[in-house]
């Protein structure tokens, strides 16, 4: 039988923003936060590179957000960026005080015999500024935050949990446009029960598993933009995917990253005879931002009619190479790639996706009581091209503001009563689970096909005409058979790749991320893309 539950706060979403959120709020609320499989599958987990902030003497705020302009290509808010810098320092205080073991500099002894943290580099940075812990800065973190949820008895961690609505008055036809809570499908008792709260948090991360290859985990479908979408939230600049330059290539190895501080340390990219060549693009070369660098590899390889390119460290010691980065070094080793003596196959993959959910300064969307938080959520911070290392950042920083404005609005709000248990009446067990695999394929291999690194007003078309078809038969499907986390996961991100598409359309001009063979210039307005979802009945 479903079963209804009650909390102060809801968090959609068990990754760094979600969790950050959930210990930032006062002890005395109780809060549950849900997975969607096992706690640990979110993209957190998998960062490796680290957390861009202001923590060297000789680096300053006006810097960072200097460079974080500059690979925004001329679309980032300037009040987002330094809102998001500003707090930078306090974010990674607030993560060395809960207690991440971030990697330390032993060229820097302090007479008590502390060294202080070491600051690795990455595309698009004009300083040394990215905290991390060794290569595997993600997983550090997120153990560190779970360990710190697990020990509070207000905060109710649910695996196994995936959300397939928002519930708003307006969907209730109650007065009013707040959220309420959540439909959540638990797949252990396969009921979908019904979770009431003050005020709900997406914090689902991004949408690269919208294309055929990415270097995100399974879960990354933008569950979080689609329900924020069907509730009537407006979302911003979706047509800016980022691709990573450098994903492992090799059969076996499913979406495995080698990191961008490899180059931030020195790794030359190569063609398969040996050559560089990015310094032919941009006098950056290796360190020139990721939108920059992954379209030199897709040319070259385009050019050559290559599988890959290659990324070499080789030619640093290999104690360095294996201290900084064991977690490339012992996944290349378990493919028979030594990477301290050899270079290693590389292809972009999708990675990141800068637009999502419009919120405010305290993470808040357009629907009362609802915040969306992380990748998840359009801050204006990302503008048209993401800058490494960012995006954790953004996500504690976020996170806080979002829990400071849940707190001063804790009197104003009570909890909603009486909501309607989900109604399963109409529909039964499919037989057909064959639509829902078969769907999941054509969408991510036209996706990447038609909307990948360069695109063209055919291939948009194209992939719209597709995208619309698929929507119907996911409609239908979804109102006749009973809910399961692929047919979920697929009707958001078909509804999600709806909305690139769109928005890809609309922007007739080359900027960032969205490159255009039909329009290869950029305008001299930077505009984002604003699309609102029809409850606003235009
Ligand atoms: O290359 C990396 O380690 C990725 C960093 C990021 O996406 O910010």
């Amino acid at each position: 039988m479903s079963q209804h539950y009650q909390h102060d706060v809801l968090v959609i979403g068990s990754g760094a923003a979600g969790l950050t959120l959930a210990l930032t709020l006062p002890e005395h609320l109780r809060i549950a936060v849900l997975s969607k499989g096992n706690l640990a599958n979110g993209s957190t987990y998998w960062a490796q590179g680290g957390v861009a902030a202001v923590l060297d003497d000789t680096d300053t705020v006006d810097s960072h957000v200097e460079d974080t302009l500059n690979a925004g290509a001329g679309l980032c808010r300037e009040d987002s960026v330094r809102f998001t810098v500003e707090h930078s320092r306090e974010a990674i205080q607030w993560l060395i005080d809960q207690g991440v073991p971030f990697t330390r500099d032993d060229q820097t002894s302090h007479e008590d015999g502390s060294f202080e943290f070491h600051l690795t580099r990455e595309g698009g940075h004009s300083h040394r500024r990215i905290i991390h812990a060794a290569d595997a800065t993600g997983a550090a973190i997120f153990k560190t935050l779970l360990e710190q949820a697990k020990l509070r008895g207000n905060i109710e961690l649910l695996e196994q949990r995936v959300a397939v609505d928002l519930i708003t008055e307006r969907k209730l036809d109650l007065a009013g446009e707040r959220c309420l809570g959540a439909y959540v499908l638990n797949r252990t008792s396969g009921e979908v029960d019904t979770y009431g709260a003050r005020f709900v948090i997406l914090a689902t991360g991004g949408a690269a598993k919208v294309y055929l290859y990415t270097s995100n985990p399974d879960g990354a479908c933008g569950d979080g933009i689609a329900m924020a979408w069907r509730a009537g939230c407006r979302v911003g600049n979706l047509e800016f995917n980022q691709f990573h330059p450098t994903c492992l290539y090799h059969p076996q190895a499913k979406s495995f990253l080698v990191t961008e501080a490899l180059r931030g340390e020195g790794a030359l990219l190569k063609l398969p005879n040996g050559e560089r060549f990015m310094q032919r693009f941009d006098e950056r070369a290796e360190l020139a931002p990721r939108d920059i660098v992954a379209r030199a590899i897709d040319h070259e390889m385009k050019r050559l009619g290559v599988d890959c390119v290659y990324l070499d460290i080789s030619h640093k010691p290999a104690d360095f190479i294996k201290t900084h980065f064991p977690t490339v070094y012992e996944r290349c080793l378990d493919f028979g790639i030594d990477i301290t003596r050899e270079p290693i196959p590389v292809v972009p993959a999708a990675h990141y996706t800068c637009g999502g959910v419009v919120v405010d300064q305290s993470g808040h969307t357009d629907v009362p009581g609802l915040y969306a938080i992380g990748e998840t959520s359009f801050t204006g911070l990302h503008g048209a091209n993401r800058m490494a290392s960012n995006s954790l950042l953004e996500c504690f920083v976020y996170a806080r503001s979002a829990a400071a404005d849940i707190v001063q609005k804790l009197n104003d709000v009570s909890a909603p009563a009486n909501l309607p248990t989900w109604d399963a009446s109409q529909v039964t067990d499919s037989d057909e689970d064959v639509i829902i695999a078969h769907n999941w394929d054509e969408l991510r291999r036209f996706m990447w096909d038609y909307v990948g690194i360069v695109r063209t007003n055919k291939r948009l078309q194209r992939a719209e005409h597709r995208v619309r078809l698929l929507l119907d038969e996911i409609d239908e499907f979804y109102s006749n058979y009973k809910v399961s986390r692929d047919l979920i996961e697929l009707r958001n991100l078909a509804q999600v790749a709806e909305l690139m598409i769109r928005s890809a359309m609309e922007r007739k001009e080359s900027r960032g991320l969205h490159y255009t063979l039909d329009y290869p210039q950029q305008l001299p307005e930077a505009k984002d893309t604003i699309l609102r979802p029809p409850i606003y009945g235009d």
